[in-house]
């Protein structure tokens, strides 16, 4: 079939609205038509071309897509035309960690959601010409008309909820509130410091919240963002640009901090959050890092202090998903505050937006729906 996806050309490049040929889906996958997508870093992280693939362009990038399920292969349980669904990262669902409840450190995470390809190195986009596409992007590539995804990961959500605001639940949003439910497992009364206020660390902060957190404190240089973080429910800010963090941070908690999570992947801020935390305190990362993170070790190690990398929230997508919709439905998790919407010619508006701080969370509308 034919479809419309914005095409990233080369290393850096804009995205280019293009038609392309999609193949039919294949036993195990399912057609979602896309109603909306969100977008993500680590879309401008692959843009860039961040893990030095030799031959990684021309690819259609998109990975917190949202639809409706247009055809089902013949070996896919569970899913039916008409489904609303929302798509999450790719997991192959039968190796150790799959299996033991860990999709998200999944043996072939890597290629399912990096390789460009599907697993067999075939392509299910071609463009006029009939070369193949790289795709495939986390087992989706939705910044198109239509994707496959593999019934893995591909995630039913009940008609009820708004589909074109439901994307980012996919892996922004998942990542910053599994982040504080599933890995960290904060508990009523507890302290935390959550640095950077983007997408990740605001859905980190309404989790917290929803934890009953009694100390929740965002850590930004962005004046406005920390604005909007005490709206959101922060109990306090720290501007890093005006104040010394640690101190600030001590003043707060003299006795420290029980979780510390980290979403810019810099030194310096997980340096200062690793500083304030009591002894056995835990810590995540999830940031895309440019450089090796330094720690002082014999210090942390006296301490007891656990330092956890995250992916996608430790979620379990068919639980963790549909958990989330429900607490957006019951109003307790209000993430939708962090979306703005944008029309699919005006995709690069949106990524610029996103990447200069104007906007938190972009959601591209890209198909009709009459929510
Ligand atoms: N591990 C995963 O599974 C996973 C999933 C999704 C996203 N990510 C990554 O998580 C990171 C955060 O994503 P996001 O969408 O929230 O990004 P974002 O750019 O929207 O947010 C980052 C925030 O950090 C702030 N910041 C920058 N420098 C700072 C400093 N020195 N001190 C304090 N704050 C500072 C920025 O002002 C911004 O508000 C990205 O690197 C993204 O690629 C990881
Ligand atoms: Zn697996
Ligand atoms: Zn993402």
């Amino acid at each position: 079939m034919e479809i419309t996806a914005a095409v990233v050309k080369e290393k850096g490049g804009s995205f280019n609205l293009q038609k392309l040929k999609l193949e039919e889906p294949r036993p195990n996958e399912v057609l979602v038509r896309i109603v909306a997508t969100g977008t993500c870093h680590t879309d401008m992280a692959a843009r860039d071309n961040f893990l030095g693939s030799s031959d990684f362009f021309p690819i259609v990038l998109g990975h917190e897509g949202a639809g409706i399920v247009e055809k089902v292969g013949a070996a896919v349980t569970g899913l039916a035309v008409g489904d609303h669904v929302v798509m999450t990262f790719g997991f192959c669902g039968h190796c150790v960690n799959c299996k033991s409840g860990k999709p998200a450190y999944c043996e072939k995470f890597m290629p399912l959601n990096f390789g460009g390809c599907r697993l067999d190195g075939s392509h299910s986009h071609h463009d006029h010409d009939n070369n193949g596409i790289k795709d495939n992007f986390f087992s989706q590539s939705s910044f198109a008309t239509y994707a496959i995804g593999d019934q893995n990961n591909v995630i039913k959500v009940p008609k009820e909820a708004p589909l074109e605001i439901l994307g980012p639940l996919g892996c922004g949003i998942q990542t910053g509130a599994g982040a504080i439910i599933n890995s960290l497992k904060v508990k009523a009364g507890s302290s935390v410091v959550i640095s950077g206020s983007g997408a990740v660390g605001l859905a980190a902060l309404l989790a917290a919240k929803a934890c009953s957190a009694t100390t929740i404190v965002a850590v930004d240089i962005n004046e406005e963002r920390l604005n909007f973080a005490l709206e959101l429910g922060a109990t306090h800010v720290v501007n890093s640009k005006k104040e010394n963090v640690i101190e600030a941070l001590q003043k707060i908690e003299p006795k420290g901090f029980d979780f510390g999570f980290d979403t810019t992947g810099r030194n310096d801020v997980i340096n200062n959050s690793l500083a304030v935390l009591k002894s056995a305190g835990e810590m995540g990362i999830v940031g895309v890092a440019e450089k090796p993170l330094e720690i002082e070790m014999n210090g942390y190690v006296a301490r007891g202090i656990q330092l956890k990398g995250i992916v996608e929230g430790d979620s379990v997508p068919g639980e963790f998903i549909p958990a989330m919709v429900k607490m957006y439905m019951n109003g307790q998790f209000p993430f939708d505050k962090l979306i703005k919407k944008y029309k699919f010619e005006d995709i690069n508006q949106a990524i610029d937006d996103s990447e200069h701080g104007r906007t938190i969370k972009p959601v591209i509308l890209i198909g009709e729906y009459n929510g």
